[in-house]
C-alpha cells in the first residue's frame, strides 16, 4: 500500500516536469510585479543588476534549491523542514525549514485573490462589460470590484465568489497529485506562451499610432527605450540592486520551498542541472521579452511614457489595460482581454499549484495524509489567511503579506539555506550532488560562486533591507556616520517597517480627524495581519516539533 502510493508520487515525464516548473516560476510576478520594478527603478537603470543577479543569485539558488530537493527525496522528505534537516545535524535547521511551508500558505493566500481578478476579468471581458467605457470608468470598476461593492454581473459578493471559486480549482488540481500539476502545466503554459506572443507582437507594432488629443506624443517605442537603453550608473545605487535581487527571487520562485518540494520527486540519478537550468532560462525569457513588451508599451503608446512612469502600480493591468484594448476596436478588444487576463490566470494558477505541493508533502510524509486531505487542508488554510486580504484589500492587508512572506522571507530563508549548503552540509558533497546525472557540464566557477558570492550578496542584499539608510543616500549616510553622526534609517527599512514607523509618522502629521483615523484603521490592521502570519508561522513549527518528536519515537522503538 505505502509502496504502490510512493510509485506514484513521480514526475510522468522530463517535459511535464520542465512545465511545471516553468509553470511554477512564472506567474503573475512575470507580467505584474516585473514591468511596475522596472519602471520604478528607472527602466534601462534595472536591467543591468537584474541580469547580474539572475547569474549570481538566481542560477546558484536553482541548483542549490533542485539538488537538495532531490536530495531530500531520497529519504523519503518531500517538504523543506526535514530535507533541511538530512543535510544539516543542527537541531535547528528543520525549524529553519518551516520557511519553506510558511511563504506558500502566506503568499498563496492574497496571490490568489489576484488570480481570481483575472478570471472574473475574462468574464467580464466576454460578457462585454467594459465596452464604450472611459479610462475614468474602467479604473473606477475596479476600484468598486475590489471594495466589493455592487457588480455588473449581478453575482452578490462577486469578488469573494470568485476568489472562492479559484481556491476550489486549486484544491481540486492538487488533489490529483503530480499528474494534475502536470496537466495544467501542459496546457496553461504553451497557451500562456501563445496569448503572450500575440499580445508582444501587437504592442510592439503600436508605434505612435496610439496618440491621441490628449496624449499627443504617446508611443510605445518610448517604453521601449526607456526599459531597455542601460544606464550604467545606477550599478552604484544599493536601491536598484535591491530591488532587482527581490525581483530575481519572487520570479524565479527561490527561496519559498517549492522549487525543493517540486525536485524531491525526481529520481535520484535524474539530471538536475540542465533541468533547472532550462525552467529559469524559460522563466527569463517570458519576464524578460514578454513581460515588458506588454504593459508597458502599450501604456506608453496610449497614454505616454511620463503616464507609465507616474502610474506604474497593478492598475496598469486592471485599470487601464481593458480601456487601452478598446482603442482596437470591438472585436480585437475582445480577443486581447481575453488573451491578456487568460495569461495572466494561466501565469497564476500554475504559480499557486506550486505553493500547496510544500504543504501536502509535509502531512504525507509525517502524519500519512492522502492527497483529498492535503489539498482540501491547504485551502482551508489559504482561506483563512486570505479571505481577510479580500475583505480588507484597502486597508494594508495585502501589502503586509506581500512585504513579510513574499519578500523579507525568501531573502532570510534563501541566505540560510544557502549556508546550509556551501558551508554546513559542505560545498563538495553539494557539488557532487548538483553535477551527480548533469547532462551538461557545470562551469567549475559556480563552484566558486554558490560557496562564496551567493551566500555574501544574500547577507548584504539582507542587511541592505533591513538597515536602508534615509532616503536610500548610502554615500551620504556612511560620511555622516565616520563624521561621528548616528545612522539615520529609511522609512522602507526593515526595522522601520517592523514598528510601523511610516504610519505612526503621518499619524503624527495627521491633520484631520478624518485622516487620523484611515490611518489609525491601517495600523490596526496591519497588526490584525501580522497576528495571522506570526500565528501561522508557529503553527508550523509546532506540527514540525510534533511530527519530530513521532519521529524520534519510531526510530527508538
Ligand atoms: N514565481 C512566481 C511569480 O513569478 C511566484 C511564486 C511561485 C511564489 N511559487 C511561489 C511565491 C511560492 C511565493 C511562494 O509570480
Ligand atoms: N506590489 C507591486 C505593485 O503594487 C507588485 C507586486 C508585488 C506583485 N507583489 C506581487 C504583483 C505579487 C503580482 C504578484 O504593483
Amino acid at each position: 500500500m505505502e509502496n504502490k502510493t510512493l510509485a506514484k508520487d513521480a514526475w510522468g515525464s522530463r517535459l511535464g516536469l520542465i512545465l511545471a516548473m516553468a509553470g511554477n516560476a512564472v506567474g503573475l510576478g512575470n507580467f505584474l510585479r516585473f514591468p511596475v520594478q522596472a519602471v520604478q527603478n528607472g527602466g534601462g537603470a534595472f536591467i543591468i543588476p537584474y541580469l547580474v543577479c539572475f547569474l549570481i543569485l538566481g542560477i546558484p539558488l536553482l541548483f542549490i534549491e533542485w539538488s537538495s530537493g532531490r536530495f531530500g527525496g531520497k529519504f523519503g522528505n518531500h517538504s523543506t523542514p526535514f530535507i533541511l534537516d538530512t543535510m544539516g545535524k543542527g537541531r535547528l535547521w528543520k525549524y529553519v525549514g518551516v520557511f519553506g511551508i510558511f511563504t506558500n500558505i502566506a503568499v498563496v493566500a492574497y496571490y490568489t485573490y489576484i488570480e481570481s481578478w483575472s478570471l472574473s476579468y475574462v468574464l467580464h471581458t466576454i460578457l462585454g462589460t467594459f465596452e464604450g467605457m472611459s479610462q475614468t470608468q474602467v479604473a473606477q470598476f475596479f476600484d468598486d470590484y475590489i471594495s466589493i461593492g455592487s457588480s455588473t454581473t449581478g453575482i452578490p459578493f462577486e469578488p469573494i465568489v470568485f476568489y472562492v471559486l479559484v481556491l476550489i480549482l486549486n484544491v481540486y488540481i492538487l488533489s490529483k497529485g503530480l499528474g494534475g500539476i502536470e496537466k495544467a502545466a501542459k496546457i496553461g503554459m504553451p497557451l500562456l506562451i501563445m496569448f503572450g506572443i500575440i499580445l508582444a507582437i501587437k504592442a510592439l507594432t503600436l508605434g505612435e499610432s496610439g496618440k491621441s488629443i490628449q496624449f499627443p506624443d504617446a508611443s510605445a517605442w518610448d517604453g521601449l527605450n526607456f526599459l531597455w537603453t542601460p544606464q550604467y550608473d545606477s550599478l552604484l545605487n544599493p536601491k536598484v540592486w535591491l530591488a532587482a535581487a527581490g525581483q530575481i527571487f519572487f520570479t524565479l520562485s527561490v527561496g519559498m520551498g517549492t522549487i525543493q518540494c517540486y525536485a524531491s520527486y525526481l529520481k535520484a540519478n535524474d539530471d538536475v542541472a540542465l533541468n533547472s537550468i532550462s525552467a529559469g532560462f524559460m522563466n527569463e525569457f517570458v519576464e524578460v521579452v514578454l513581460g515588458s513588451s506588454i504593459v508597458i508599451p502599450i501604456a506608453a503608446g496610449f497614454l505616454g511614457l511620463d503616464w507609465v512612469l507616474e502610474n506604474a502600480g497593478f492598475g496598469m493591468a486592471f485599470q487601464t489595460m481593458p480601456f487601452l484594448f478598446q482603442q482596437w476596436g470591438p472585436v480585437i478588444a475582445a480577443f486581447s482581454g481575453i488573451f491578456w487576463f487568460g495569461l495572466l490566470f494561466f501565469a497564476g494558477i500554475t504559480s499557486s499549484l506550486a505553493m500547496g505541493t510544500p504543504w501536502m508533502g509535509f502531512m504525507k510524509d509525517e502524519f500519512g495524509w492522502g492527497m483529498k486531505r492535503g489539498a482540501w487542508s491547504f485551502g482551508l488554510l489559504a482561506l483563512i489567511m486570505g479571505l481577510p486580504t479580500v475583505l480588507f484589500y484597502h486597508h494594508g492587508y495585502f501589502d503586509e503579506y506581500d512585504y513579510w512572506a513574499g519578500t523579507v522571507s525568501l531573502v532570510i530563508f534563501a541566505l540560510l539555506e544557502s549556508i546550509l549548503f556551501s558551508w554546513v552540509f559542505g560545498i563538495n558533497k553539494g557539488w557532487q550532488e548538483i553535477t551527480d546525472g548533469a547532462d551538461i557540464q557545470v562551469p567549475v566557477i559556480y563552484k566558486f560562486i554558490i560557496k562564496y558570492i551567493t551566500p555574501l550578496l544574500l547577507l548584504l542584499v539582507f542587511i541592505g533591507a533591513l538597515v536602508t539608510p534615509h532616503g536610500n543616500d548610502w554615500m551620504a549616510n556612511i560620511n555622516n556616520l565616520l563624521s561621528g553622526h548616528s545612522w539615520e534609517l529609511d522609512d522602507s527599512s526593515i526595522i522601520k517597517k517592523l514598528s510601523l514607523y511610516e504610519y505612526k509618522n503621518q499619524l503624527m502629521e495627521a491633520k484631520t480627524q478624518l485622516d487620523r483615523e484611515v490611518i489609525e484603521d491601517k495600523i490596526f490592521y496591519s497588526n490584525f495581519a501580522r497576528i495571522q502570519l506570526v500565528s501561522l508561522f508557529l503553527f508550523i513549527v509546532l506540527l514540525v516539533y510534533y511530527a519530530n518528536t513521532r519521529r524520534t519515537k519510531l526510530f527508538t522503538k
